[in-house]
């Protein structure tokens, strides 16, 4: 586990965690919030879980933060990501959102899991997804 490094992880880090307590999630109680920089912008935005009595309409925190992103800007490009819950160890985006996230993501894009507390696991993108598929 390392820590939070500089001043847009702290920011990144504080805007999912704040974001977190909005999640709507009375099924699971598993709250998630999620935050990415744009590199068109430089601007964060963010996401938390959207649950749904039908359960295959839940919409994860990660997702969230990128119809957020594009609703607002168009195409972007994400130039890091943070994924926050209690979960230990951190909880990682579902394969569902890694896929979304492909379209926006390179391989070697930071991507940080963090507990409450801003103690991060660190990966890159094609960590996690190596082989998206692409159209
Ligand atoms: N969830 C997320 O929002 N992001 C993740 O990275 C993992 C799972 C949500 C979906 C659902 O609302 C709850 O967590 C339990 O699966």
């Amino acid at each position: 586990m390392g820590i939070l490094v500089n001043d847009i992880e702290r920011q990144l880090f504080s805007a999912a965690k704040a974001v977190r307590l909005n999640s709507f999630s009375p099924y699971s109680g598993f709250r998630v919030g999620a935050a990415l920089l744009s590199a068109k912008s430089g601007k964060i935005f963010t996401g938390t879980n959207v649950e749904n009595s039908s359960f295959g309409g839940t919409i994860c925190a990660e997702r969230s933060a990128v119809v957020k992103a594009i609703s607002e800007e168009g195409k972007i490009e994400i130039a890091s990501l943070i994924v926050v819950s209690n979960a230990n160890p951190p909880a990682p985006p579902c394969a569902i959102c890694l896929q979304v996230l492909s379209q926006f993501c390179k391989s070697d894009t930071p991507i940080m899991l963090s507990d409450l507390e801003g103690n991060v696991e660190r990966y890159t993108f094609g960590d996690l997804l190596p082989h998206p598929f692409i159209l």
